[in-house]
């Protein structure tokens, strides 16, 4: 049985003070029941105090984005050593706001989800369909890429360590949810694509949901069949509303 996991990216929302009341009232309401993991990814200046607050919970910290590169001259830039410095053991890479407003590639993407692995972090791996894409009929071809380039680059048994969020982009803050089936194609096709290769390690591999995940709706995500988890923006920003999620996850 995979074991759920429900990812907090906070974004770029939030001051000190808020940050560290978010994790407290998370840390004091998460239910304790086994079989489910809450992760929490706040703004990289915030990592290192809430993973103070972190300490003692089963509560996992992780980072938005990473730098490829692995130190030197990349001014502004963060490496994945120091992520894991500051007591991090995830850190989302590709997700589509970078994708599309940073300019990142699939093929830099792969880079940042190899240095993220090489200094012993879990990338999360983000992939999805803009809503042209989808109405072009183009959905499972644009995640092909995506994922493709991560498999030439790292090989189908760096997935062991990874976890994969299919978010399709026009369900990210808009407020529209891909349906429980319409989410559970694609996440199929997702492991379908990766047990081509190397099947039990696909039937293991933890494919979370993102795209305006709320405590409404997750319930119906959760129970399908290849969805293991939740990558909730806007629903992460209020303990209670991202703790109802982390309610349905440990009941389902
Ligand atoms: P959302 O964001 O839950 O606000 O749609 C999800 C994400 O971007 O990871």
């Amino acid at each position: 049985m995979r074991e759920f996991l429900v990812a907090g990216n906070w974004k770029m929302n939030g001051s000190a003070a808020d940050s560290e009341a978010l994790v407290s009232g998370i840390v004091e309401g998460a239910p304790a029941v086994a079989g489910y993991r809450l992760l929490v990814c706040p703004p990289f200046t915030y990592l290192a105090s809430v993973a103070g607050l972190l300490t003692g919970s089963n509560i996992a910290l992780g980072a938005q984005n990473v730098s490829q590169f692995e130190s030197g001259a990349h001014t502004g830039e963060i490496a994945a050593s120091m992520l894991k410095d500051v007591g991090c053991e995830y850190v989302i890479v590709g997700h589509s706001e970078r994708r599309a407003m940073s300019g990142e590639s699939s093929d830099i993407v792969a880079a940042k989800f190899l240095a993220a692995q090489a200094a012993g972090l879990i990338p999360i791996l983000c992939v999805g369909e803009t809503l042209q894409e989808r109405e072009a009929g183009t959905t499972e071809k644009v995640i092909d890429e995506q994922l493709d380039a991560v498999l030439v680059a790292a090989g189908i048994d760096a997935f062991e360590s990874a976890v994969v969020a299919y978010e399709p982009v026009w369900a990210i803050g808009t407020g529209k949810t891909a349906g429980p089936a319409q989410a559970q194609d694609v996440h199929q096709h997702i492991r379908g694509r990766l047990a081509a290769h190397k099947p039990e390690l696909a039937e293991k591999l933890q494919i979370l949901y993102g795209g305006s995940m709320k405590g409404d709706n997750a319930p119906g995500l959760l129970s399908m069949a290849d969805i293991d988890g939740g990558l909730i923006g806007g629903a992460s920003l209020k303990a209670n509303d991202f703790l109802a999620i982390a309610a349905a996850a440990a009941q389902s």
